[in-house]
């Protein structure tokens, strides 16, 4: 197959996240032992655990039960929610034995300094049980924390189940950030005068919760035989050594960092070195693998007031209320809505009245640009979740909008490749200049981005105000695979029809091109790019304003009337198709005259019945006819002159997926694949190259980006 340039101009939204080669924890990796789950960062074995601090080994025990041991102790229960790990510890022993008539006691020192691990200051006392005891607890390796705790019993009926006061059981907490301990006992106090009725004293540093005080615990060995010799410890673990925070981990391109599923969060560890990662908020599953965290569907609870209805979205979930109804999230309750009470005559008058409110709530953001109102009612009114990032926020995001995270620059302004809360990778339009014009812009990419959800159309997380310069924040979402260029095209069709039939007054993008088709890092197509669209407007006059748009993509029908249609948009996307079909840019400002235009060009050869001078030879030789004459036949009903005759986005889309699905050649089918160097020089093995050159991008060096603009999509 021959190398072919295409002259398609599509962005990648890159993902930040660094995927490993492989899949950690591998499918194999052992997820139980015995009763207690191993979930990682945690694992059996080296190649099933982030690192070797994690690594656990499956032992098996004389009773043929299989216990989980980490550094020798045994762990209990791992918790990733809490990031504590319960493991038993040992109890040190201080005992009179009558035949020697000499204090015996087996000294104990624990040390996790080094490890990622440290006690619990919150779940753990140091508890000391005896009728004539004094044991010393000290951190000399680290906090430098000393302490003690007295125990005696001068009555033995002042003993009480469950009391642990000083009478036969001492308790005493200890600092954050201890990893070390040991513990002796003062020989001043022995049990040489009671043996009889108490010969052993214990201390250990354990779980409050676990431990419930007993009289027998003075009388017999039952303290020391329950847990053979040990007590249960809480500690919390972290990632990471001294010196990783967040901050240091979200920046180590390297790879190192662990929170990697993408609705993650890194945290501080509350206790000790190191970072945490947490689900966000809205998930839940384990952060620590790709695709760990999943949206946790809060409808199940009904929180909904009775009458309402729930709708989970990912991260949230928001109210509605049956027509009539508004939903008030102040006292959760569906109440008689009084802006519609008066309509009685049903669905007509209802969207009047909700294009008319609209049009209101438009206009009052066009008015106090950014005010935080308007915020707060499409929260409350419309259930919209947005996030309000604060400049710093941003700036941090974007490397202080280093120009290497330039991932797109447009009339409408510039888009920077960011990371914020965690690890969400986002692409972060700012508008190069504010006037007036570009307010307008800024309010109607906002108003339209946060009404839509649409796998196929960018999503709006959230945006700036904090400055003069108005930001907008939009996410990438979901993680579907997908691999050709046709189903490219199909999806941004998809996206399109969405538009258009999404709403009354429907949604006209105004500024279709492929620049403003960006893929996501699993080359899913989104439409961007809103700034010129609008909500087809109620009244004419708002049409004339509007006119914008891009050479060689514009409606030429919308270029006399000023009139804005959803057919306009079938235009411009019937040129993407002729980029697709051709390999040419819509206009060739260096050609002859008469030859710019790729469109009319087309055209001409479609009047001639001769397409052949506009089809690049590999496609004519290998690609099948009917393909080529289906998808060259939609681009000219997509062009034509009169927007009456040209189809719907939805009969485009129908007609892409049909075309697809028809096709079983394997043009149709391509794979995405990962660029290599030497096939952008020009090798002979690719087929066909989507480049960035249409609208002039920068060109990108891909930091550490999967793949970049002027990858190459080749076939076999
Ligand atoms: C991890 O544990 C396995 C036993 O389960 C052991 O063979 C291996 O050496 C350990 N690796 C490290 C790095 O500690
Ligand atoms: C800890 O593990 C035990 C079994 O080993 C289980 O019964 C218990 O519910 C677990 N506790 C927590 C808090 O997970
Ligand atoms: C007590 O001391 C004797 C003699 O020193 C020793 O043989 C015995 O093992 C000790 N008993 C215990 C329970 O430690
Ligand atoms: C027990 O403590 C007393 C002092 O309280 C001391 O005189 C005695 O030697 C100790 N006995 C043993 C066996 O350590
Ligand atoms: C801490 O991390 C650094 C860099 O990853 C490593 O070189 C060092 O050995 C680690 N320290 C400990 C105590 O694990
Ligand atoms: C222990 O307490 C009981 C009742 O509280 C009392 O009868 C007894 O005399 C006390 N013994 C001593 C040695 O004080
Ligand atoms: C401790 O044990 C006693 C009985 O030995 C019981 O009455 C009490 O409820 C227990 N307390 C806790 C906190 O479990
Ligand atoms: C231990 O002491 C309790 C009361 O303090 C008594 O009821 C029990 O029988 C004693 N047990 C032994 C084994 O001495
Ligand atoms: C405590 O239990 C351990 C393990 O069973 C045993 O080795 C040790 O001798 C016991 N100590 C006492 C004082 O009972
Ligand atoms: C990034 O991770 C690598 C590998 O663990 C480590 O050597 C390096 O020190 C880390 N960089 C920072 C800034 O923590
Ligand atoms: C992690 O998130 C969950 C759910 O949002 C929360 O309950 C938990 O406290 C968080 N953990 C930490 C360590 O913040
Ligand atoms: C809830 O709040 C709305 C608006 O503030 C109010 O109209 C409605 O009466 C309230 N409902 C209840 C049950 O308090």
């Amino acid at each position: 197959m021959r190398f072919l340039h295409l002259g398609v101009g599509l962005l990648l939204l890159l993902s930040a996240q660094h995927a490993p080669a492989v899949v950690i924890p591998s499918p194999e990796c052992q997820t139980q032992c015995g009763d207690v789950e191993i979930q990682y960062p945690f694992g059996i074995g080296d190649s099933c655990s982030l690192s070797a601090y994690y690594n656990i080994s499956c032992e098996v025990q004389e009773d043929n039960v299989y216990k989980p041991i980490l550094y020798g102790v045994e762990v209990l229960n791992i918790s990733l929610i809490h990031s504590t790990i319960r493991v038993l510890n040992h109890i040190s022993t201080y005992c009179y034995n009558s035949s020697s008539g000499a204090m015996e006691t087996n000294p104990w020192t624990f040390n996790a300094n080094g490890f990622p691990y440290r006690f619990s200051d919150v779940h753990n006392k140091f508890t000391v049980i005896g009728c004539n005891t004094l044991a010393y607890i000290m951190d000399s390796d680290g906090t430098g924390y000393q302490s003690g705790c007295v125990s005696t019993c001068n009555n033995k009926s002042d003993l009480v189940d469950g009391s642990c006061s000083g009478m036969g059981c001492c308790q005493t907490a200890i600092p954050k950030g201890m990893g070390y301990y040991d513990v002796s006992f003062d020989g001043g106090f022995n049990t040489s005068n009671i043996w009889r009725f108490s010969r052993c004293s214990y201390a250990v540093l354990m779980e409050a919760e676990a431990f419930n005080f007993s009289t027998t615990y003075i009388n017999t060995t039952k303290f020391n035989d329950t847990n053979i010799g040990r007590a249960p410890v809480v500690m919390d673990w972290a990632i990471g050594n001294v010196t990783t925070s967040c901050e240091v981990a979200e920046r180590n391109e390297t790879g190192t960092y662990a929170c990697l599923s993408r609705n993650s969060e890194c945290l501080v560890s509350p206790n000790g070195p190191g970072y945490l990662c947490n689900c966000s908020k809205g998930y839940e599953g384990n952060p620590y693998v790709l695709g760990g965290c999943h949206d946790v569907d809060e409808c199940k609870n009904n929180p909904c007031p009775s009458g309402g209805i729930c709708h989970n979205t990912p991260g949230d979930y928001w109210c509605s209320c049956r027509a009539g109804r508004k939903f008030t999230s102040q006292n959760n309750t569906c109440s008689i809505d009084t802006g519609l009470v008066i309509v009685i005559s049903a669905l007509f008058g209802y969207m009047i009245i909700q294009k008319r409110k609209l049009n209101q709530v438009k206009q009052e953001y066009f008015r106090e640009h950014g005010g935080m109102i308007l915020f707060e009612r499409m929260r409350s009114e419309k259930g919209l979740a947005f996030t309000v990032f604060s400049e710093a926020e941003l700036t941090q995001a974007t490397n202080n909008y280093d120009k290497s995270r330039i991932i797109g620059k447009g009339g409408h302004g510039t888009v920077y490749k960011g990371i914020v809360k965690g690890n969400t990778p986002v692409a972060i339009k700012r508008c190069a200049l504010i006037d007036e014009r570009q307010k307008k812009e800024f309010g109607q990419e906002m108003l339209i981005l946060s009404q839509i959800n649409h796998k196929n159309i960018v999503k709006l997380v959230g945006c700036c105000l904090e400055v003069e310069v108005p930001m907008l924040v939009k996410n990438q979402a979901l993680e579907i695979s997908f691999s050709t260029l046709l189903r490219i095209a199909h999806e941004a069709a998809e996206g399109l029809n969405f538009l258009h039939s999404y709403a009354s007054p429907p949604i006209i993008h105004g500024d279709v091109k492929t620049a403003n088709i960006l893929l996501d890092e699993n080359y899913m197509a989104k439409v961007s790019d809103f700034g010129a669209s609008m909500l087809a407007p109620s009244d004419k006059e708002q049409y004339v304003t509007m006119v914008q748009g891009t050479c060689g993509y514009l409606d030429p029908e919308y270029m006399q009337a000023c009139q804005l249609t959803e057919k306009s948009d079938v235009y411009s996307f019937g040129v993407i198709l002729l980029e697709v079909l051709t390999g040419q840019e819509p206009l060739k400002l260096d050609g002859p005259e008469t030859q710019r235009s790729l469109s009319s060009n087309f055209l001409i050869a479609m009047k001639e019945n001769n397409l052949d001078p506009i089809l690049p030879s590999h496609i004519k030789g290998q690609e099948s006819n009917e393909l080529i004459r289906g998808l060259a036949q939609l681009a000219k009903q997509c062009l034509d002159m009169s927007g009456i005759n040209r189809p719907s986005m939805k009969e485009i889309a129908d007609e892409l997926g049909r075309l697809r699905k028809l096709s079983l050649h394997p043009w149709v089918q391509l794979d995405v694949e990962m660029e290599t160097q030497n096939l952008l020089d020009g090798a002979s093995t690719a087929s066909f190259q989507i480049e960035g050159a249409t609208t002039g991008y920068p060109t990108q060096d891909g930091e550490n980006l999967p793949m970049n603009p002027r990858s190459s999509y080749y076939a076999r």
